[in-house]
């Protein structure tokens, strides 16, 4: 259980993922028993301009309770005036892309070799606003330098109510294995709740010291990962589908079914067969007859 300032969480917590998690997915995912959810990152810099993009990643739904949006950037000013503007209940903090075109600007992993940087971020922003503010950073930038024990203590210093750890240096990107058992090691020392990421296929009960469990691209294949409940791929891909007409047009409906229905349909009989009509669909409802079509196949 995750105590985040007045909210309780409990369940597992959706990773945020740029390109993947917006607004249906999200509520997708509640649905099926996240306990929070994490909308991808928005850069501060843009916020103050006001981008129609940024507004688009900052959409919110009614089953996002409490609810929670990433920012990066490295500006304690920029963070203090975004965390002004924004109207959500959590704000989590990227420190642990390691994307070149972020971290050449000092943003996202860049801030693990700057902790005190991070705590200053963390400072104007609890300056601001009431609300708790979590951060979400990796076991360090170079591999093999443990340098997030030094950032969560500057953070936690600073009065943030909890950190994630993805279990890679920044320099692995997505190479390996998440180090599970380095998360553990640092969650023991930690002064604030840890919560941990990486690798993570199933809610399995976390060891006492991890104080949640966040999964990311397992939930991509399943987003029923969270309740553990049959993970019928054609109701899922329905409701998604429903979701995101909810919230936005065809052509990104569209879109995004062809990016999730590569992860649902990995092993059902016609899965090339949809993916193919998919990619050539131009209508939701040419999407919906070769769901139908590949239904009757299995
Ligand atoms: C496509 C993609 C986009 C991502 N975007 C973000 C992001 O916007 N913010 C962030 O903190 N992490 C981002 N991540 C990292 C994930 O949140 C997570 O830390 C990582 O995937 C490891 O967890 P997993 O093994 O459960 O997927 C992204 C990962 C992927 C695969």
């Amino acid at each position: 259980m995750l105590q985040l300032g007045k909210y309780t969480i409990t369940g597992g917590i959706l990773a945020p993922m740029a390109g993947y998690t917006d607004v249906a997915f999200r509520t997708l995912c509640r649905e099926c028993g996240a306990g929070l959810t994490v909308t991808e990152m928005v850069s501060v810099r843009g916020l103050a301009h006001g981008s129609q993009k940024t507004e688009q990643l900052m959409r919110l739904s009614e089953v996002e309770r409490p609810s929670c949006i990433q920012l990066f950037g490295n500006d304690p000013a920029d963070f203090a005036a975004a965390a002004k503007t924004i109207d959500c209940d959590i704000i989590d903090i990227n420190m642990g892309c390691p994307m070149p075109k972020i971290v050449k600007n000092g943003d996202g992993a860049a801030l693990l070799n700057n902790p005190e940087r991070a705590g200053q971020i963390v400072r104007a922003i609890k300056d601001v606003t009431d609300k708790p503010v979590t951060v979400k950073t990796r076991l360090g930038y170079y591999i093999e330098e443990d340098q997030a024990a030094e950032l969560i203590d500057s953070v936690a210093k600073a009065g943030a109510a909890a950190v994630t750890v993805h279990g890679r240096y920044a320099k692995q990107l997505y190479n390996g294995i998440s180090d599970g058992g380095a998360v553990l090691e640092i969650a023991k020392s930690s002064p604030i709740p840890i919560i941990a990421n990486g690798d993570i296929y199933e809610l399995f009960p976390a060891a006492p010291s991890i104080a949640a469990l966040m999964i990311g691209r397992q939930a991509l294949f399943n987003p029923h990962v969270f309740d553990d409940k049959d993970p019928d791929p054609f109701g899922v891909a329905r409701r998604h589908i429903e979701l995101l007409t909810q919230y936005f047009d065809e052509r990104y409906t569209i879109n995004q079914t062809r990016k999730f229905f590569v992860h649902y349909f990995r092993r059902v009989n016609g899965s090339k067969a949809l993916r193919n009509a998919v990619n050539v669909a131009d209508k939701v409802s040419d999407v919906m007859f070769a769901l139908d079509e590949c239904e009757r196949l299995n």
